[in-house]
């Protein structure tokens, strides 16, 4: 027996025929860089989530990038953050020359909205927070904080497409909303791909430009710019499965209830969802004690797992070298040896679920 973690070949083979028919359509039509494909998908996403605009991106990194940069981060200016993403939420502040400040987390592994004040300086010139798994940041704890000082909030919800709290979508919180199609994310592309939301008409239209080179047209120049386009072909594929995304989020939030249900409570911490709360399971991360050696039994069951993420940013030695020093960051370093990702994917059967939770079970009772 082999349970995967993610099932990309299944999903391939469930939409050959259709990705096979897409593909031959933008080879023929010799539009690869920009194109219609691209700006419907922008038209699409911007109505699905109900806000001014999108910009189609070649990933969700860049998307953090250009947001960043559009907010006006600089060289010292200091961005606060949590500790406890993939490692791109914070790499994109640093490499515009600026300093993550991070800040601890709740027990549902997203930022401590009681921690913010108290990190925020005359140099914070961003609050970036992460929805991590797919669950959104307490908004409504975070919003008035980002009012207060007058800090521009922008939203990692790379793992967080079609996630809502208070019925309001990922993305549309904040001054930006930064999203991943990466393959293994909810809305999924055949390769790198990302997007941006924003209501601003300034930001847009300066994203639009440096995604571009900076092209304003094909001759003229106002900014020096980066190539971060998303491609028609990535484009045509989001257009067509972004039909199927509800589909796949409620398969998702189906296969959570079963977590719910048969997950000993005695043995495995389950971050609940609250009223507020429409979440769409990324990735289901749950906390237990003796993580490693649970993960290993798992594996000798045939049960594939992952750790998202093992090491907090803030011990990566990438980040250690600049020696920055940081606040008491405890539930973060104490959830990073608690955390295990159990698979979620909308392939799954029930039964296998089911089998997943009896083995967590087992192990606890029996080892
Ligand atoms: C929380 C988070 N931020 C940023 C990114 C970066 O997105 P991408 O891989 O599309 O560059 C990811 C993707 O893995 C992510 O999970």
């Amino acid at each position: 027996m082999k349970i995967p973690y993610v099932n990309l070949s299944k999903q391939y083979l469930k939409e050959k025929q259709k990705l096979l028919s897409i593909i031959d359509k933008v080879l023929k039509s010799g539009q690869y860089v920009g194109g219609d494909e691209v700006e419907r998908f922008e038209k699409k996403i911007a109505s699905l989530l109900k806000t001014k605009y999108c910009i189609a991106l070649n990933s969700g990194t860049d998307a953090l990038t250009l947001g960043l940069h559009s907010l006006g981060v600089r060289k010292n200016d200091e961005v606060i953050t949590t500790s406890n993403s993939f490692i791109a939420s914070t790499a994109v502040i640093v490499h515009l020359g600026a300093k993550p400040i991070f800040v601890d987390v709740k027990e549902d592994q997203t930022i401590n909205p009681a921690l913010i004040e108290k990190a925020i300086t005359k140099k914070t010139k961003a609050i970036m927070v992460v929805h991590l798994t797919g669950r959104i940041c307490d908004m409504d704890k975070i919003i008035p904080i980002a009012k207060k000082y007058n800090i521009p909030i922008i939203e990692d919800a790379a793992q967080a497409i079609g996630s809502r709290y208070k019925n309001k979508y990922a993305g549309t919180f904040g001054k930006i909303g930064c999203f991943s199609a990466h393959p293994l994310k909810n809305l999924n592309a055949l390769g790198d791909s990302g997007y941006l939301t924003t209501n601003s008409t300034k930001i847009a239209k300066l994203i639009k430009d440096v995604r571009n080179h900076g092209m304003t047209n094909r001759n003229r120049i106002k900014n020096f710019g980066y190539v971060s386009r998303m491609d028609n072909l990535q484009a045509a594929v989001l257009n067509f499965r972004l039909k199927n995304l509800k589909l796949i989020i409620k398969k998702r939030r189906k296969n959570a209830v079963i977590y719910f249900k048969n997950l000993n409570k005695k043995y495995v911490f389950i971050p609940p969802e609250t009223k507020k709360e429409f979440n769409t399971y990324h990735t289901f991360v749950v906390q237990v004690s003796k993580r490693d050696k649970l993960k290993k039994y798992l594996k000798s069951k045939g049960i594939e797992t992952s750790i998202h993420y093992p090491i907090p940013i803030h011990l990566q030695p990438a980040l250690k070298k600049l020696k920055y020093r940081y606040s008491n960051l405890n539930k973060t370093e104490k959830q990073s040896k608690k955390i295990i990702t159990l698979p979620i994917n909308q392939f799954l059967k029930k039964s296998e679920i089911q089998t997943i939770c009896y083995e967590v079970n087992n192990f606890y009772e029996n080892f």
